[in-house]
C-alpha cells in the first residue's frame, strides 16, 4: 500500500466512519497496496527514528521561535460558544499561535479547563490524525470534548461523559493547513510531513506554555488517535530532546495514549489482510499468496510474485465499504465524493512518513513515558470495520517484544464488560468493547474509564 495511499486510507476514517451508507467509491486498503507498489520513493523518509536533534548533532541544540505571549491569554477567553447551552461551570479558551512568523504559519487550539479543581487536574493534547483531521471538529465537537451539536446543527448540548472532568484538554489543530491552522506562505503546505509536524507542535507547546504560565509545570499528557500514532511518539520525542536543556521550559510529559493508531505499516497491511480473509472477502489462495510472498516491512516495487497476489486481491472483495463491510450504497454520493478530493489535497502534499514508529514508542518505554495503546473492540467479535482493526494494534505490540505483567483481563464500569486489558512491561493495552472507530462518540462513558484510568496510571477496573 501507497504509505501515501495508506495516509488517505486512514484520513477517511475522520470523515466517513459515520455515515451509515457508502458512495461509488470503493475504499479497500488492498487496492492502496497495489498503488504503492507501482511507485518510487526515496527510502530514507520511509526509515526515519529520530524527531529531536539529531540534525545538530555539534551542539545537540535546536533554536525554537518564541515570542511574547502577555495579555494573549485574556484575548483568547472565550465567552460562550455560538448555540452554548446554560449552567458552563468551566473555561475556554481559542486562538492562534504563531509557530513561524517569517512564513506566517500559525496553529490553531481550543482549550477547555475542567470544571473542578482545574489548578490541580492535568495538561492533555489532544491530536486527531488523518493528516487532514481537524481536533476541533472531530475530537471536540463529536468525541470527548464539553459540547456535542444537536440535530439543527446550531445548538450544542453537553457531553455528560467530557473527558475535561478530568482534566485540562488542548484540541491542537494540526499541522498548519488542517481545520483553522494555516500558512500565509501557501507553498508551506507542500513541505508538511511527519517531521514538521513534531516540530511545530513543539513550538507551539512552548509558546502556548508561556500564555498560560500556570500550567508550565503541570503533569503532561498527549493522546489521540488514527494517524496521531505517528504524531504523537514523534511528539513525547522532540519533548525529551529540549527537555535537557534548562534556558527551556521542561514540559512536565508523563505518557501518551493512542486509539486505533496507526504505528506500523506491516501490521497494519497484516491486520487488514486477515481482516479480509476471516471475513471471507478474498480466496485463500489469494491470502496464503500474499502471506507466504509479501513482504511488508519494505515497500518492494519489484517484487513480482507479491504484486501479482496484490492485483489478484485488489478486486476479491467487490464494490464493498470497507470501514462498514455490510453497509448499503447510498443513492447520493457526491458529498463523499467531496471529502475525498479535499482530503486528498492534504494528504496528496505529506512528506517525511516513516514505515514504523515502534522505534520511537520502545524510546519512549525505556525512558519512563507512560505508554498506553487503546483499540476499538467490536473488530474481534467479528464485526464489520475493516480499517484499523484491533488485529493491526495487537500485531503491533507483538513485534515489540515487550512481556506480560498483568494477563489479559475483562475490564468493567457500569456493571458490564467495557472491554479488555493487558499489562505489558512499560506498556498498557486496552481494548474499549462496542466501540468504533471514534471510541468516546461511540461509548463515551466506556471511553472516559480508559481515559481515566490513563491519567492515574492504573489498569482500568477489574470488577
Ligand atoms: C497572515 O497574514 C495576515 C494578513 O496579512 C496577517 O494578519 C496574519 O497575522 C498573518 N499570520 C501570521 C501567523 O503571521
Ligand atoms: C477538589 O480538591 C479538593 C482538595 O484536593 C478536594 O477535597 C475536593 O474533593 C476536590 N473537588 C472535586 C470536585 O474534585
Ligand atoms: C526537521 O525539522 C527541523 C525544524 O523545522 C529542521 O531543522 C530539520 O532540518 C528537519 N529535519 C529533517 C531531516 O528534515
Ligand atoms: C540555551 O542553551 C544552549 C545549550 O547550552 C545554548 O547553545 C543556547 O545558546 C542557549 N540559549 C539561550 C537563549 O540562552
Ligand atoms: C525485492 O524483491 C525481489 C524479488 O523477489 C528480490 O530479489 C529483492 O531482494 C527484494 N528487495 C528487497 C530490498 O527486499
Ligand atoms: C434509490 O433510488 C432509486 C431510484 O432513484 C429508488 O427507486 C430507490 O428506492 C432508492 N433506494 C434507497 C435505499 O433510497
Ligand atoms: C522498561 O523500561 C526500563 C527502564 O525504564 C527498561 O530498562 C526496560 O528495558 C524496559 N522494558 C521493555 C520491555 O521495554
Amino acid at each position: 500500500m501507497a504509505n501515501s495511499e495508506l495516509i488517505v486510507w486512514i484520513s477517511l476514517l475522520c470523515l466517513t466512519s459515520l455515515s451509515l451508507c457508502y458512495g461509488w467509491i470503493d475504499i479497500n486498503p488492498i487496492k492502496f497496496v497495489k498503488e504503492e507498489l507501482s511507485k518510487q520513493r526515496p527510502s530514507n523518509s520511509l526509515t526515519r527514528t529520530s524527531y529531536g536533534l539529531d540534525t545538530h548533532a555539534t551542539t545537540g541544540y535546536l533554536a525554537v521561535h518564541t515570542s511574547p505571549q502577555d495579555g494573549l491569554k485574556v484575548k483568547d477567553k472565550i465567552e460562550s460558544l455560538l448555540g452554548q447551552p446554560p449552567g458552563v461551570k468551566f473555561d475556554q479558551y481559542s486562538g492562534y499561535v504563531t509557530v513561524d512568523p517569517e512564513a506566517g504559519r500559525a496553529l490553531f487550539y481550543y482549550f477547555v479547563e475542567s470544571p473542578h479543581n482545574s489548578s490541580s487536574k492535568p495538561l492533555v493534547l489532544w491530536l486527531n490524525g488523518g493528516p487532514g483531521c481537524s481536533s476541533f471538529g472531530a475530537g471536540a465537537m463529536m468525541e470527548l470534548g464539553p459540547f456535542r451539536v444537536n440535530k439543527d446543527g446550531k445548538t450544542l448540548f453537553q457531553n455528560e461523559y467530557a473527558w475535561n472532568i478530568d482534566a485540562n484538554i488542548i484540541f491542537l489543530e494540526s499541522p498548519a493547513g488542517v481545520g483553522f491552522s494555516y500558512s500565509n506562505t501557501t507553498s508551506d503546505y507542500s513541505l508538511s510531513g511527519d517531521n514538521r509536524t513534531a516540530q511545530d507542535s513543539y513550538t507551539f507547546l512552548i509558546n502556548w506554555l508561556e500564555r498560560f504560565p500556570e500550567y508550565k509545570t503541570r503533569e503532561f499528557f498527549i493522546a489521540g488517535e488514527s494517524y496521531a500514532g505517528h504524531y504523537i511518539p514523534q511528539l513525547a520525542q522532540v519533548i525529551l530532546h529540549h527537555n535537557k536543556y534548562a534556558n527551556r521550559t521542561v514540559i512536565n510529559l508523563r505518557g501518551i495514549a493512542m486509539g486505533n493508531a496507526y504505528i506500523d505499516y506491516e501490521t497494519t497491511i497484516k491486520g487488514a489482510v486477515d481482516f479480509y480473509w476471516t471475513h471471507a472477502l478474498m480466496a485463500d489462495e489469494i491470502y496464503h499468496g500474499l502471506t507466504s510472498n509479501c513482504d511488508f516491512t519494505t515497500l518492494n516495487t519489484s517484487d513480482n510474485v507479491c504484486s501479482d497476489f496484490v492485483n489478484q486481491a485488489t478486486n476479491a472483495a467487490g464494490n464493498i465499504y470497507s470501514y462498514d463491510i455490510y453497509a448499503p450504497l447510498c443513492n447520493s454520493s457526491l458529498k463523499l465524493h467531496s471529502e475525498i478530493a479535499n482530503s486528498g489535497k492534504i494528504n496528496g502534499l505529506w512528506g517525511d512518513k516513516p514505515l514504523t514508529v515502534l522505534p520511537i514508542i520502545q524510546e519512549l518505554m525505556d525512558r519512563g513515558i507512560r505508554v498506553w495503546i487503546y483499540s476499538r473492540q467490536i473488530i474481534c467479535s467479528g464485526d464489520t470495520d475493516g480499517a484499523l482493526p484491533v488485529t493491526c494494534s495487537r500485531y503491533a505490540i507483538k513485534k515489540l517484544g515487550t512481556p506480560v505483567r498483568t494477563t489479559w483481563f475483562p475490564w468493567y464500569t457500569q456493571g458490564e464488560v467495557g472491554g479488555y486489558a493487558v499489562g505489558f512491561e512499560n506498556l498498557t493495552f486496552v481494548t474499549v468493547r462496542g466501540a468504533g472507530h471514534f471510541v468516546p462518540s461511540y461509548q463515551p462513558a466506556r471511553a472516559l474509564v480508559l481515559f481515566s484510568s490513563f491519567l492515574n496510571g492504573k489498569l482500568p477496573p477489574p470488577a
